[in-house]
């Protein structure tokens, strides 16, 4: 039996539970009206934490080649290489030094964050991080936070060697600070009285946003003009904190046309918030429908009031769980499958384009660059969910891609339909019921489910590929496998290599009445391809 083969030694149980014909969920050959519009390619992109930027990215002297690897197996999977957005909390953090010999000059203040620097300054050498990826997209955070006299001059040196490192198309659009929405309000960090509000950020922002127009204007003219200079705004924590993102629209945000994509951020939950389980919290269609539909609600109401019109909403920055992902949880294939199933129904429901948080030693991470004293350098468990991902949106470059939601009965499944240019390409299963391969928890065998499509008629009496994601368990951080390949960085420096303890090259035949029945294991995602 398939499962049998996959797994080794592990037996399958009498089939536990399963669909046959008779439930069989209908697909069908041409999008139907309630699959997601069009993404944006790339759909899978990152969003690295700006203090952490030349961790992942290294110098020119240096450059991190395990990263652009890692980056490079995507681009091969979903057609074009992930952009990346240079931000996060330290953005609004960071003065310039212009005598710094080193890029970061990082101190951590216990009291705000152990995990990033509070103090930050960076030096001319920040911006050779810019360099080393190859046909890369990048956006680059500016500081709106600080805001004495000294903080505006910082700012606006920065402006000349931030677009000469991104002149040459590498510019994907600037940002100007990092979720406004909680300065006034974020206990420890505040740099905003509490009765600032949606005018005050407008102003604010519309201030230093002109101000560095008329910086890259003498620096790097080309750049600095109505069509070139564009933004990514404004990247609010979320829908509904001190900043009302309808209001802040209405406000003016966008008075110089120069936003582009409007860019959210979201988080399933706190790392240490109580009662955050995996089974619960991630791995459940359900809690990643009720925390995606906030945006979809968003997307609604800016537009039936006519705001953000014709401009794409992105998730900007997003992952499991925010303080950075908690232990043996952001960090375990069962991390992975959440991944898949938060991005690809992200895509069903129209947000255009995802950027997965990253940052040295962060839990969530779908790898760690660098060598540290906390974190082994390697590929982390995510990363095969950006795998998996890539590949259910694969398509050429001026392909329009659809992602279809295929509703089913339980939180711990969920399916999805791909159409490139309107027809069916791909399905995807993800059966996200927990299974603990260490530990007393462990079951003996690992039960599968079997899931039957109702497929159109071009595809009766065909023989379909499967692409597998699977790993021992939920609980497994390493071991990971899509379709046989690891992309681990001890084996070929995250270049993908072929395992051969893993089947591969699995077919399914559609019977000729159209019902096609694939078995996928708990804790374990597949693709069937057309
Ligand atoms: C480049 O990176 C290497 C390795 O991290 C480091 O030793 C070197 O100081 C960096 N160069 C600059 C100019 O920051
Ligand atoms: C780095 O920052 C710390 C804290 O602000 C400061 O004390 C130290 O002098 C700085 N080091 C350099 C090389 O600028
Ligand atoms: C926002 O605050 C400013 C003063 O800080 C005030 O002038 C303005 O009326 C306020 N706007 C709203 C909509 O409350
Ligand atoms: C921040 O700077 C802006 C633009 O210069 C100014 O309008 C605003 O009042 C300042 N806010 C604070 C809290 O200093
Ligand atoms: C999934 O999340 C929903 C909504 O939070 C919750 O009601 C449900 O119990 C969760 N399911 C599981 C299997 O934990
Ligand atoms: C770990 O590395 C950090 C940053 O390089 C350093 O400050 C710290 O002292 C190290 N801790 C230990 C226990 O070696
Ligand atoms: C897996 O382990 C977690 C934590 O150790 C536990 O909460 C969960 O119930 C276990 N799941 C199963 C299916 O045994
Ligand atoms: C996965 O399970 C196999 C078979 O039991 C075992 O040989 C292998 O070491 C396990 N891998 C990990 C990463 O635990
Ligand atoms: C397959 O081999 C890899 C690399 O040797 C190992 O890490 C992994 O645990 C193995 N998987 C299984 C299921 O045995």
């Amino acid at each position: 039996m398939i499962v049998s083969l996959l797994l080794g030694a592990a037996a399958v149980a009498a089939v536990p539970t399963g669909r046959d014909a008779s439930s069989a969920i209908a697909v069908t050959k041409e999008a139907p009206q309630e699959a997601g519009d069009s993404i944006l390619q790339p759909f899978v992109s990152f969003s690295i934490e700006f203090a952490f930027f030349p961790d992942y990215a290294g110098n020119k002297s240096n450059p991190n080649d395990f990263s652009n690897n890692l980056l490079d197996n995507l681009a091969s999977l979903q057609g074009i290489k992930p952009y990346i957005r240079v931000g996060g909390n330290t953005q609004d953090f960071a003065l310039y030094d212009p005598n710094l010999k080193t890029s970061t000059n990082g101190t951590i203040v216990p009291a705000k964050s152990t995990d990033y620097p509070y103090l930050l300054s960076i030096g001319p050498s920040f911006f050779e991080s810019y360099a080393t990826w190859p046909n890369t997209k990048f956006s680059h955070g500016f500081n709106l936070a600080k805001n004495t006299t000294a903080a505006m001059e910082s700012l606006l040196a920065t402006v000349p060697l931030a677009c000469k490192a991104l002149g040459d198309g590498k510019l994907m659009h600037w940002e100007l600070g990092n979720e406004p929405d909680l300065f006034s309000t974020s206990g420890v960090f505040s740099p905003r009285p509490k009765n600032w509000n949606e005018s005050d950020y407008v102003d604010n922002w519309l201030t230093k946003e002109r101000a560095i127009k008329q910086k890259m204007a003498h620096a790097c003219p080309e750049m600095a003009t109505d069509s070139a200079y564009t933004y990514l705004a404004p990247s609010f924590a979320g829908v509904d904190n001190s900043l009302d993102p309808v209001k802040t629209w209405r406000d003016g945000l966008d008075s110089d046309k120069n936003i582009r994509l409007n860019s959210v951020h979201n988080y399933m939950g706190g790392a240490t918030q109580p009662g955050v389980t995996l089974q619960k919290t991630l791995m459940n269609h359900t809690s990643v429908m009720n925390s995606v539909d906030q945006h979809v609600t968003l997307a609604q109401e800016l537009k039936s009031d006519g705001l953000a019109r014709g401009i794409p909403y992105i998730l900007g920055e997003m992952n499991s769980l925010y303080n950075e992902g908690k232990p043996g949880l952001s960090n375990s294939f069962g991390a992975a499958l959440w991944g898949v199933d938060f991005n690809l129904y992200s895509a069903s429901q129209s947000l255009h384009r995802t950027h997965m948080h990253q940052g040295t030693d962060y839990r969530y991470a779908s790898w760690q660059p660098v060598q540290t004293n906390k974190t082994t350098k390697g590929t982390k468990a995510p990363y095969y969910g950006n795998v998996m991902v890539a590949a259910m949106v694969n398509a050429n470059h001026n392909d329009q891609v659809r992602v279809l939601n295929l509703p089913l009965e339980q939180d711990t499944e969920s399916a999805y339909a791909t159409y490139v240019n309107g027809n069916l390409a791909r399905l995807a299963v993800v059966n996200m019921q927990e299974y603990n391969y260490t530990g007393s928890t462990a079951a003996s065998q690992r039960p599968s489910v079997k899931y039957a499509f109702q497929l159109p008629e071009h595809a009766h009496g065909k023989t379909l590929a499967v692409q597998r994601l699977m790993a021992n368990g939920s609980d497994a951080i390493t071991g990971i496998t899509w379709n046989g390949w690891s992309y681990n960085y001890e084996l070929n420096n995250g270049k993908p290599v072929r395992l051969h303890n893993v089947t591969i090259g699995e077919t399914v035949p559609v019977g000729q009445k159209g019902v096609v029945e694939i078995e996928v294991p708990w804790s374990s995602g597949a693709i069937l391809n057309f």
